[in-house]
């Protein structure tokens, strides 16, 4: 079950964007694993639901754009881990993302980055520079092949994404 928030005693938080459902699948089988609560990033005015019309929107807005985000922002203060997710989009991460990583107050907090891409892979230190006071652990970026043969929208086009984030997590020691 996915946890919200406010809901729990963790102290781990899932925080992520997904435009197709991917990264959200990914979040969510994250939060499982390590019990952590979610919170799905969301914006004001939704991007286009066709791939090319959005690549050519994002493409349009630039990839420091930081669009209004419409979803309640917690208070951070009791989450000392945020595994935190996004698609790649224009070789980097996604505009929502970058709202709530220059928003928030994260100093002093450890952040485990995740990624889905469609080949140009993980961009940790995009999330490094907009959060110079946390501590970033080791990312996990997993391919996609949805953009490059079908640009269909289907979770199965991750493969065995679960398998990869157990190596992942392991590797972090959860
Ligand atoms: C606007 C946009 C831009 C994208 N730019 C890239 C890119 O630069 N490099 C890449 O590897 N994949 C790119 N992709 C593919 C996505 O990163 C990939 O399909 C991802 O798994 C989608 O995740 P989601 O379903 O959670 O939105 C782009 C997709 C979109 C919609």
């Amino acid at each position: 079950m996915v946890r919200g928030i406010g809901d729990s005693m963790s102290d781990k938080l899932v925080v992520f964007y997904s435009w197709g459902g991917n990264t959200k699948a990914v979040a969510e089988y994250i939060s499982e694993r390590v019990h952590a609560d979610v919170l799905e990033l969301t914006v004001a005015g939704s991007y286009p639901a066709e791939y090319n019309a959005c690549v050519n929107k994002v493409g349009r807005n630039g990839r420091r754009y930081e669009p209004e985000l419409v979803c309640h922002i917690p208070d951070l203060k009791k989450y000392n881990v945020l595994f935190v997710g996004s698609p790649c989009w224009w070789g980097t991460i996604a505009n929502p993302l970058r709202t709530f990583l220059h928003g928030a107050e994260l100093e002093g907090k450890t952040i485990a980055p995740f990624m889905t891409h469609g080949t140009s892979g993980l961009h940790v230190q995009d999330i490094s520079m907009l959060c110079p006071g946390s501590k970033i652990l080791k990312g996990l970026g997993i391919f996609n092949k949805y953009q490059v043969s079908t640009r269909e929208n289907k979770i199965s086009n991750m493969g065995d994404y679960r398998h990869q984030v157990d190596d992942w997590l392991s590797e972090l020691g959860y």
